[in-house]
């Protein structure tokens, strides 16, 4: 067999454990490893493959990013080409890739990505690709998979930065506003905003009221706490309005943090701070329960292909790996539950989320 793996979207930690458990589990049952540069790039002539092998994959498992690069800007069904005069098409590649993937004799390809990679190989699967996912992203977003690797090394990084603001948020008596990723769900901000002693936590799911989490801080301010901290998820919104958006025409989220921040010092008078963490949280070595995961889920796609399932995903579903069909992974992204144990542990330690 002669596999081929990629890496597409935004990186999280834990990519390169996946791509190692993949290539030792391979090589183990005698077959050839190739890595795709740049998402999909060297299966649409932008660079060779990389021939991968023990030698190759040595000593990755605790870094972060991903050895073969990725992109999230490549969807060969959807190529952006410029024209001449400034404005842009898109392109169908699917079937250069198919050509692709055939003249270079492959037999399968595993496509680690979030739910948009996994949208895009489920199309090429059902163009004739024999493909297995893995799922990848630091939102927690994908369907069927109680989690995704990258998204504890996430959580661990935004708590680490919400214990560091508490010190200078109390020092100076500010309240001190948090953004953390997570495009339309609110996992990051649950988990860091708990695990970090948030006062006031702002996800997607639960549109807030800004006189709610004013009444909050001004609650604390009456009771002696003259700081506080607030978490806000990047894809949070007010009741009946919008979600923040810093370049609509790519819909990438950001900057409500600053928008909170300004209306909790207009309505209270409290000195207030932003700050967006950003990219931040995609980078450093994956957390042992991320890199457990991802080489779980490496070798249980080698195995899957093994099984000749394709238009399949690795997923977790403890206590183990399950292969799940890829279209119900794309079906439905995950979201916080409301009546999660989360939510309601936030509410009883006196949390705000608010409304
Ligand atoms: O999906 C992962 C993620 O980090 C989101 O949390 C965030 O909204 C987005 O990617 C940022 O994308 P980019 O790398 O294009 O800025």
């Amino acid at each position: 067999m002669r596999i081929a793996i990629s890496t597409g979207g935004g990186d999280a930690p834990g990519l390169n454990a996946v791509i190692r458990a993949a290539v030792l589990a391979a090589v183990h049952r005698g077959w050839e490893c190739f890595g795709v540069k740049r998402g999909f790039g060297s299966l649409l002539g932008e660079s060779d493959l990389i021939p991968l092998g023990p030698h190759e994959v040595r000593g990755i498992t605790h870094l972060g990013g991903t050895i073969l690069g990725t992109s999230s800007r490549g969807d060969p069904l959807k190529w952006r080409v410029q024209r001449p005069d400034g404005s842009w098409e898109e392109r169908d590649r699917s079937q250069e890739l198919l050509d692709s993937f055939h003249a270079h004799r492959l037999d399968a390809l595993i496509a680690i990505g979030g739910e948009g990679t996994l949208g895009i190989v489920h199309s090429l699967w059902k163009k004739g690709l024999p493909v297995v996912g893995v799922p990848k992203t630091i939102d927690n977003d994908v369907g069927g998979t109680s989690s995704t690797f990258g998204f504890d090394t996430a959580v661990a990084t935004a708590t680490d930065a919400i214990d560091k603001v508490h010190s200078t948020a109390e020092s100076h008596e500010r309240v001190i506003v948090v953004e953390v990723m997570g495009r339309h769900a609110g996992f990051i901000a649950l988990n860091a905003g708990v695990a970090g002693s948030a006062d006031v936590i702002l996800i997607p799911e639960i549109p807030f009221d800004i006189d709610k989490v004013c009444d909050k801080i001004r609650r604390r301010e009456a009771e002696g706490r003259h700081f506080s901290v607030v978490v806000v998820a990047e894809g949070a919104l007010p009741k009946g309005g919008t979600v923040s958006l810093i370049d609509p025409e790519h819909e990438r989220l950001g900057g409500i943090a600053d928008k909170v921040a300004h209306s909790i010092q207009g309505m209270t008078g409290k000195e207030t701070r932003s700050l967006v963490l950003g990219h931040l949280q995609r980078g450093g070595s994956p957390t042992t329960f991320d890199r457990l995961l991802a080489l779980r889920f490496g070798a249980a796609a080698i195995r899957i292909v093994a099984e000749r399932q394709f238009g399949m995903m690795v997923a977790f579903q403890p206590p183990g790996i399950v292969a799940i069909p890829l279209e119900q992974a794309i079906a439905q992204p995950r979201r916080v539950p409301l009546d999660s144990d989360t939510i309601t542990t936030a509410r009883d330690l006196g949390i705000s989320f608010g409304d």
